[in-house]
């Protein structure tokens, strides 16, 4: 993906949202998020500094190196993490596809929300591995909208999802990448490739998750395609605005939404291996 093309625009609604899914989810996605002291890190498609104050503020030690295609995007995260006070963070407008390091320059590579948007994830992965020294390890953080189940169950809700669902595959994105990350990850010349779902599951004795999560991340993120999916003729209008009412539906004190995210982590071998373990 370029610039343009992008599934989620960089409108600042967009912005919240993002900031919002990150406050949400720092916990469950970055309690083992950590990077040894003196270590060098990418991370690429920083967008908005979202969770660039979460990787930097839990390894105040590493250096940090923050990159995105978008400069909108590195302006907003530069500001806030200044504002967080964080100063081991260095930011570069580049393309990940073309990025202006030599081989082997990092120890880890950290990539999260990004591949989903991408038209050749793989090719991505594999030029992310080039980029980390023998040992340095990649983890990846992605969604799968297909992991998407509530109460009440709503019809009209279900097509809104599979809507954004479709808008994105136009754009040559795959927002149920979560559940290839092994296979990418262990194609992409990985070893020692492990994936762990993180589910996200939020009822009425959770209000700080039914805002944060619920509404402001995942129906907001369904309503911002709006636009597109009544364009191009995937629903009609009424049905639309049933099924953002059935999952606004969700959020009530009787509802309950779940969603899995998926983390995966591997490493760079010292020697290009097929990472895929021995069949017995
Ligand atoms: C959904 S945002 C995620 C941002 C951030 N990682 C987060 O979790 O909040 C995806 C970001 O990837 C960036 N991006 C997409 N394609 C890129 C590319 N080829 N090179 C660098 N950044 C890219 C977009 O500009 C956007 O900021």
């Amino acid at each position: 993906m370029g610039n343009d093309g992008y599934v989620h625009g960089y409108s600042v609604r967009e912005h919240q949202r993002l900031t919002d899914q990150a406050s949400s989810l720092v916990e469950l996605l970055h309690w083992d998020t950590a990077f040894s002291a003196g270590s060098e890190v990418l991370e690429a498609g920083c967008g908005v500094g979202a969770q660039t104050v979460t990787i930097a503020r839990n390894s105040p030690d590493a250096r940090i190196t923050s990159v995105d295609i978008s400069a909108e995007s590195l302006a907003a995260a530069k500001d806030r993490v200044g504002r967080a006070g964080l100063r081991n963070v260095t930011f570069r407008q580049a393309d990940l596809f073309d990025l202006p390091f030599p081989d082997a320059s990092f120890d880890h590579v950290f990539v999260c929300f990004v591949l989903e948007h991408l038209k050749d994830p793989a090719g991505a992965l594999s030029r992310l591995r080039s980029l980390l020294r023998a040992g340095g390890t990649i983890t990846v953080i992605e969604g799968d909208h297909g992991s998407t189940y509530f109460h009440p169950d709503d019809a009209d809700a279900r097509r809104a999802v599979s809507c954004l669902v479709e808008v994105q595959a136009r754009l040559g994105g795959d927002s149920l990448i979560g559940r290839r990350l092994y296979p990418l990850l262990a194609d992409a010349g990985y070893a020692e490739v492990s994936v762990s779902p993180r589910m996200v599951y939020v009822d009425g004795s959770k209000p700080h998750l039914i805002d944060g999560f619920t509404l402001k991340t995942f129906t907001a993120m369904v309503e911002g395609v709006r636009d597109q999916a009544l364009a191009a003729g995937m629903i009609d209008e009424a049905s639309w605005e049933r099924g953002i009412a059935g999952l606004t539906r969700t959020a009530a004190a009787d509802g309950v939404f779940c969603y899995t995210f998926f983390k995966g982590r591997g490493l760079r071998p010292a020697s290009a291996t097929a990472a895929w373990p021995a069949r017995r």
